[in-house]
């Protein structure tokens, strides 16, 4: 696709303004004596380490030249669809694909299903045909036989005695976790306040721009398949189990994609459907699914039911903490949402019992922060209320409260000076002391409200990342690792972290991702990406920093440790003068020379959490009972950033999730049918830019190498966990009622508004 000049502009005026500040060229740099170790540079001294680098493939994105897997196209290749049961509970009988076969252009076709069906939408039979038109005519010729049963789609319902049962469960609900520390009874005893409340959140499907596809092509016995996935690696996996062939024979790929937000993290039935199509029809076959099938069939949040008991003492001491959490993720097991109610606050006496609720509909699936994100409505609404009992700030209620434990045993300090700093950082910048002192003493028809909501998550990476760098003769260097660029800008990443190791500049590396044969990567979930893949990259570059270096050193004759390698060259650090361009450099290696990379080990997880915290500023219609988000500051501390413009894009895609939760999303179903009623971007609310508010992305900076050589920590998941919690509790500031169930639609709103019994 060729780019329209204006898009050409915008986009080369916003690189322009985004070119990194304070670089320090040769001729200014510090001289020292000859012979006396180059320093390794500090934070503040890198030049692309922590600055903002626009994307590398910024152009590519934004002007169409960027492969998706729904872009692909090969000769001959075949359109498959997917025939889904309509029942949300059913014996399957038989399946009859004789006339969908007979069909001119449909070349090849698979029964996918035998036995009890649970839930609409469930894979049923598959067809290929020469064009998408023709394999929608087939999946209308295939006969299916049921036998409908009852179903059960809405969880108080499957609770009930008698209701129908989802089977294979051992029962609708089933015990999911018991966590106990300290005494609880005790504890609330112990207490002078005392407060129970519920909160609740819907199933919220992740919507990614791309839906999910894959095209699979068989050569002989090997199997190459694009997939628009967060994991070449585990899809490579995942395909040679379900097809029985060795891994080695399956490469996965994937350039390019839409988002995936958890909803791609392993390998689709819909892939393996490809590959088995493709290889009956020896022609490659494409499947993609329909915004339809993405909102029904591949999974959503699944919904929290959290009652949470608080003790506290007159001065904000937390006494006790118990939650009883019922969750509900369809036919699958649902998230705990246990870790932040233990980890969060150092509460001596905890218990929390979750159960998980069995009913008729798709199995959930990871959605960006599993559990926490539900979680932190509850535990940290539960906080701005036992505030408001007390009379106390929040702010200072969790400063009180706050873990600030050691993990005694690997003698690692469970830092949390990042999330104090985070605390005061966003207090500051929110202009906290204009919230109304007490919740909803603002009156009048509009009123506004300011609140706060904290978080964390575990950030370390993923030990055992592999990645190499690649010097060739040409003076080019090449960085891989078999890791994926999910959108959040990977890419970047990696050619930053050369660049910045070697004296390059970022747009000088050769990056190369998105393929199942490169040097083992984790899943791009969990944000495990940056943490892994950073530390990785940097050891493969310190090493052919260090060749480069013992080579420039015997070329100028200068000892090793006086030679530092920037702007494209090879100096020496005493004498400026004396330098080599690296590409003349490059011209002594005999051939292209790989080196390889690792991210260690770390002793201990837990001890190197993300912290963060959120405030947002609302304004709330008492008449209309329309939420309308003014503004979100939000704090993290992820350690060392690595690309600071990728990284505050990560924080505005998770505010602007977190808002669109709060106030539209929900997956809504039919009792009668045991459908999903709102399959489509109309009907299922999602914010757009009208809705998102003044978001300000900030970073507490703090770096602690002990976690990784970078001092790197993950984002993927932080920016989303308190981004729903925190504009329920800007409400409940502006209100003086929580309305204690996300999304917050004007009528719950108004239905909260006219609750009496709870207001401070
Ligand atoms: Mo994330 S839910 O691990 O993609």
């Amino acid at each position: 696709m060729k780019l329209t000049p204006p898009i050409e502009d915008a986009y080369l005026e916003y690189a322009e303004q985004a070119k990194p500040q304070g670089t320090q060229s040769a001729a200014t740099a510090p001289t020292g004596s000859t012979g006396s170790p180059a320093p390794q540079p500090k934070p503040g001294e890198f030049k692309y380490i922590g600055k903002y680098t626009p994307r590398v493939d910024g152009r590519k994105i934004v002007t169409g030249a960027a492969r998706y897997t729904h872009d692909l196209t090969f000769e001959g290749m075949l359109y498959a669809k997917i025939l889904r049961s309509p029942h949300a509970s059913a014996e399957l009988v038989s399946i009859d694909l004789t006339e969908a076969l007979a069909l001119p252009g449909v070349k090849a076709g698979l029964k996918l299903k035998e036995g009890r069906i649970k839930w609409v939408g469930e894979p049923v039979a598959a067809v290929a045909a020469v064009s998408e038109r023709r394999a929608e005519e087939a999946l209308a010729l295939i006969k299916v036989e049921y036998n409908i049963l009852p179903h059960v789609v809405a969880p108080d319902k499957a609770m009930e005695p008698g209701a129908p049962q989802v089977p294979d469960q051992g029962g609708n609900v089933i015990k999911s976790n018991d966590y106990t520390r300290g005494d609880a009874e005790k504890g609330f005893k112990e207490a002078d306040v005392v407060l129970e409340r519920t909160y609740k959140t819907s199933w919220e499907v992740h919507q990614p721009t791309e839906t999910h596809g894959s095209v699979a092509m068989w050569d002989g016995d090997d199997l190459t398949v694009w997939d628009s996935t967060q994991a070449v690696q585990s899809v490579r996996d995942g395909l040679a189990r379900a097809l029985a062939i060795p891994a080695g024979r399956v490469k996965v790929l994937k350039e390019y994609m839409g988002g995936g937000f958890g909803s791609k993290l392993g390998v689709g039935d819909y892939t393996v459907t490809a590959a088995r199509l493709a290889k009956e029809a020896g022609r490659p076959v494409k499947i993609t699914l329909t915004r339809r099938e993405n909102s029904y069939c591949v999974g959503y949040r699944p919904s929290a039911w959290m009652t949470v008991k608080v003790g506290a003492r007159k001065d904000g001491t937390l006494t006790a903490l118990t939650l009883k959490n019922t969750n509900c993720g369809g036919v699958g097991r649902g998230d705990r949402v246990a870790e932040p109610y233990s980890d969060m606050y150092k509460c001596p006496n905890v218990k929390i019992e979750e159960n998980a609720v069995y009913v008729n509909a798709c199995g959930s699936r990871a959605t960006r922060a599993p559990g926490h994100t539900q979680a932190m409505l509850g535990l940290e609404g539960m906080m701005e209320e036992l505030a408001a009992k007390l009379g106390m700030d929040p702010l200072e209620l969790r400063m009180k409260n706050f873990a600030a434990k050691d993990k005694g045993d690997t003698g690692i300090a469970y830092s949390t000076k990042g999330l104090e700093q985070c605390y005061r950082l966003g207090a500051e910048k929110i202009g906290w002391s204009r919230r109304n002192k007490k919740p909803g003493a603002g009156g009048g028809k509009v009123r506004t409200g300011i609140g706060m909501a904290s978080q964390i998550w575990p950030g370390a990476g993923t030990p055992g990342t592999l990645a190499d760098v690649k010097l060739y003769p040409d003076g080019s260097v090449e960085v891989e690792c078999g890791t994926q660029d999910i959108g959040t800008g990977t890419r970047t990443h990696m050619a930053l972290v050369v660049a910045e190791t070697l004296g390059l500049e970022p747009q000088d590396v050769v990056v190369h991702l998105g393929n199942s044969d490169l040097p083992w990567a984790p899943i791009s979930g969990g944000s495990l990406t940056v943490p892994s893949v950073a530390p990785a990259v940097r050891d493969a570059a310190l090493k052919a920093a260090e060749y480069l270096k013992t080579l420039a050193s015997k070329k100028l004759g200068l000892p090793p440790a006086d030679i530092v390698l920037e702007n494209r060259r090879a100096a020496s650090h005493a004498d400026p003068t004396k330098a080599i361009e690296l590409k003349e450099l490059a011209r002594g290696i005999p051939r292209p020379l790989p080196f390889h990379g690792e991210r260690g080990d770390y002793p201990a997880t837990f001890a190197f959490q993300t912290f963060g915290v959120q405030f947002a500023e609302v304004e709330v219609d008492t008449e209309t009972g329309k939420v309308r988000v003014k503004k979100v500051v939000a704090v993290h501390d992820i350690g060392r950033v690595i690309n600071r413009q990728t990284a505050e894009s990560q924080v505005l895609g998770g505010v602007t999730q977190g808002m669109s939760a709060a106030l539209f999303e929900e997956k809504v179903m039919d009792a009668q049918t045991g459908a999903m009623v709102n399959p489509n971007y109309h009907d299922y609310k999602v914010a757009t830019s009208m809705d998102i508010p003044e978001i300000v992305p900030l970073f507490a900076d703090i770096v602690d190498e002990r976690l990784n050589n970078l001092g790197t920590k993950g984002l993927g998941e932080p920016p989303r966990i308190p981004a729903s919690a925190v504009i329920a509790n800007a409400v409940y500031n502006a209100l003086g009622v929580h309305v204690r169930e996300i999304p917050m639609t004007p009528a719950r709103v108004l239905a909260a508004l006219k609750r009496k019994e709870d207001r401070p």
